[in-house]
């Protein structure tokens, strides 16, 4: 029996709400699997935690964290109660850093019964590879002067490490999907670390003859996830060029509900941390309505990680068939409940 040990936090708002349904649905899989358990361990981590006990997280969480397989998240904020900056930073983005989740991915698939925005949505199935911990997004840099003499300089940082760690990942994800990767570059425009990035790249593609490869700048990779999505597999990316081209994943794909994520720890080290792409919509909290979708692909996503991948797909499926028979959530133009959807899709898991 194998069993895998989770840190659940759910969180605030609709993370509190569509968490349990994602548990519920797991609980349902290792049911039909016979083979698997999961154990949870909720840690009650949030902006609530953080008005009685003035942090987001005790100083010892990241090491509390450690020992368990993976780390399952709902949502963090509730800026009425805890500014945001406070809440994500001393929480989310804290657990990201410390635990060295070096790469964020993010896949994007048309769904049957999902409204995309384009016109004419192909069967796309595509999957982000970000570079995580560096590039663009770096803390080096600085402001001098003042009025107009003022100076700003940001510097981005590409490691050969880091750089190649991203792009392994992204050339061993697609040796078990569609065998294609394509690199965002600009290397027309930045003229040092984007032709770096191009180095390691065709150096690192040597060692996957198998797979395909091809090579775009950002700006028309981007349009090109609205014209044509359906070329793409996997795709890596920087730190910002993946920021931009992930919200267009989620976007195409037509609800914020619905996108999945993952931090990937590679070395080991630490865990990995699956969540979903929204936030903790204080707006709908408490109504019920919430979509579980997101919630629950993601917990997809940390099957897929355990290598428990035709449970992953067996997932996946039901959920096509659930949503592409209308049990939907107001969201994506439905009008049954968070626990409409996830009921009917327990029943699609167990008759399947
Ligand atoms: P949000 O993602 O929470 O909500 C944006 C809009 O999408 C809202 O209208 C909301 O009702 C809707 N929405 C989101 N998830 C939904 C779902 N599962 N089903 C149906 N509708 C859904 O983003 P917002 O409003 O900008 O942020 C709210 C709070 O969440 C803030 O405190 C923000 O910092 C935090 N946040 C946290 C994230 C995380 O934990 N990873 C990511 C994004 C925001
Ligand atoms: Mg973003």
């Amino acid at each position: 029996m194998q069993k895998y040990e989770i840190a659940v936090i759910p969180g605030d708002g609709i993370g509190k709400e569509v968490v349990p349904e994602a548990l519920k649905v797991l609980e349902t899989l290792a049911d039909i699997h016979g083979g698997l358990s999961f154990e949870w361990t909720p840690f009650p981590w949030s902006c609530d935690y953080y008005v009685q006990h003035g942090k987001m997280m005790p100083d010892d969480g990241i090491q509390t964290l450690q020992n368990f397989n993976a780390i399952f998240l709902g949502a963090v904020g509730n800026p009425q109660v805890v500014p945001d900056h406070i809440s994500l930073w001393g929480l989310l983005i804290n657990i990201r850093r410390e635990m060295e989740q070096s790469i964020n991915i993010r896949p994007a698939r048309y769904f049957k019964g999902l409204q995309s925005p384009l016109v004419n949505p192909k069967d796309f199935d595509l999957i982000v590879v970000r570079e995580n911990s560096e590039g663009e997004y770096s803390e080096v840099g600085g402001r001098i002067h003042k009025n107009e003499d003022e100076i700003a300089i940001q510097n981005a940082i590409f490691t050969r490490k880091g750089t190649e760690r991203a792009m392994r990942y992204a050339f061993e994800l697609a040796q078990k999907r569609r065998g294609h990767v394509t690199s965002a570059t600009k290397s027309n425009g930045i003229v040092h670390s984007m032709p770096f990035w191009d180095g390691v790249f065709d150096e690192v593609k040597k060692d996957y003859s198998e797979v395909e490869t091809a090579s775009y700048h950002i700006d028309a990779l981007a349009a090109f996830f609205v014209s044509r999505p359906q070329v793409f597999d996997v795709i890596v990316a920087s730190n910002l060029f993946g920021d931009i081209l992930t919200d267009i994943g989620g976007a195409i794909m037509g609800s914020i509900g619905i996108a999945p994520a993952a931090n990937i720890n590679v070395n080991g080290k630490y865990p990995s941390m699956f969540e979903p792409v929204h936030g903790s919509a204080p707006d709908i909290y408490g109504k019920g309505i919430a979509n579980p979708v997101g919630q629950i692909w993601t917990a997809k996503m940390m099957l897929d990680h355990f290598g428990e991948e035709e449970l992953g797909q067996h997932l996946l499926d039901a959920m096509e068939s659930v949503i592409g028979e209308g049990i939907k959530t107001v969201d994506i133009g439905g009008a049954a409940t968070t626990k409409e959807v996830t009921e009917a899709l327990i029943q699609r898991l167990k008759s399947l």
